[in-house]
């Protein structure tokens, strides 16, 4: 059985675990979970203030392991306050909760972003940085004049870890893509991209091998229709682009076990080989250090590019492995000579499509206190 399983999976070319690496929606499941663009809109026009609309378009932003690890708290009509959720920490692959602030930078550009669009300016200050436990960030909505169109890759935007095409990405995509000066872009086939490639294999062999990761991991992987109601979060089948049968498969066979197995591994290993072979370049996003502010500015950047490569029909792939492992993180800056603390690293390509997003989100009554 155990062989059988290990030859369809591979066969199957189970794609993900970049660790960190996959997601599955809920489209499929015949129950709406809000995932796709056009019930987004839906729900969007359902809510009746500007500041739930706000906090809404913000839950839709990227996060590690789709933990969403943000707790929302209203303190007035124009305030609100972000805290981290300290349950969705992920102790294993971010000790240093690096991944997480990220994650609470992204979601702070998509409600920037929102704001401006409902006629608001937001400005922000934090209070006990680097306390993941009483960090938070006092965000205020300052009228403005006028409004800006939503843009649409805020709603569009989703993680792409398959069917990348190995095409020169044109200047002018990068161009409307790439927003600060603390971003690199390296083609695939450059020199930097074959040393990308290589660390990225070496640290995904290691995390295969690390127990706690793929614990970790395992935990955080949504098999079922039931597993992803009752969580909203989470990588699923549909996220990890498990289609037909192998998505079948794996959503009535799967369960946190199957992820320790040694064809799990495998699989991973295959699946990030794959990856590796097919894309059109990689972003580098760096910042001057690991200050919870500079990760906030690296977290936003990352979102805006994000919601551009959306646009642009990009895809946009966040490749976290390297930096998540000490050894491949020190070489990465070593051979790459990094004078700058390196945040993301990103495959970024042109695609024949732009699917529509899959990734489950919490409901608002469970990230507003
Ligand atoms: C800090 C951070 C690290 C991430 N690392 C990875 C990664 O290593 N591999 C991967 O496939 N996706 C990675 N992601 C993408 C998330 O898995 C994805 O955003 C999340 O599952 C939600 O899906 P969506 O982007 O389609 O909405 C990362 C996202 C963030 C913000």
């Amino acid at each position: 059985m155990e062989l059988s399983r290990r030859e369809f999976i591979r066969a199957a070319g189970l794609s993900c675990i970049g660790i960190g690496a996959v997601t599955m929606g809920a489209g499929c499941f015949g129950s709406k979970n809000f995932v796709e663009e056009t019930d987004r809109v839906l729900f969007l026009n359902s809510l009746e203030n500007d500041l739930l609309k706000i906090i809404y378009l913000g839950s839709l932003a990227s996060s590690s392991h789709n933990s969403q690890p943000w707790k929302i708290q209203q303190v007035s009509n124009n305030q609100f306050r972000i805290f981290v959720d300290t349950k969705k920490l992920l102790p294993a692959i971010d000790p240093h909760h690096r991944e997480t602030i990220l994650s609470i930078g992204a979601f702070l550009e998509n409600a920037i972003v929102a704001g401006e669009t409902f006629g608001y300016e937001l400005s922000y200050s934090s209070e006990n940085e680097g306390d993941i436990h009483s960090f938070y960030i006092d965000v205020f909505l300052n009228r403005l004049t006028g409004v800006k169109a939503l843009p649409a890759g805020l709603l569009k935007r989703r993680s792409l870890r398959r069917n990348h095409l190995s095409i020169k990405i044109a200047e002018k995509y990068l161009d409307n893509t790439i927003e600060t000066e603390r971003v690199k872009f390296f083609p695939k086939n450059s020199q930097q991209s074959g040393i990308i490639e290589d660390l990225t294999l070496l640290a995904t062999e290691h995390q295969t091998k690390n127990r706690r990761i793929m614990e970790e991991l395992s935990e955080w992987i949504r098999w079922n229709s039931d597993e992803i109601k009752m969580h909203q979060d989470g990588l699923t089948p549909e996220t990890m682009e498990i289609s037909g049968f192998s998505g079948f498969w794996v959503r009535m066979f799967y369960d946190k076990s199957s992820v320790m197995t040694e064809s799990f591994a495998e699989s991973t290993i295959d699946s990030t080989n794959e990856q590796l072979s097919s894309y059109g370049g990689w972003l580098l996003i760096s910042s001057i250090d690991n200050s919870y502010s500079e990760l906030l500015k690296a977290g936003r950047s990352m979102e805006a590019m994000f919601i551009r490569a959306a646009e642009n029909k990009l895809g946009f792939h966040i490749m976290s492995q390297i930096l998540q492992e000490q050894e491949t993180k020190k070489e990465f800056i070593r051979t790459l000579q990094l004078k700058e603390e390196p945040q993301f690293l990103i495959r970024l390509s042109h695609l024949d499509e732009y699917p529509e997003p899959v990734s489950p989100r919490r409901g608002l009554s469970k990230i507003i206190l």
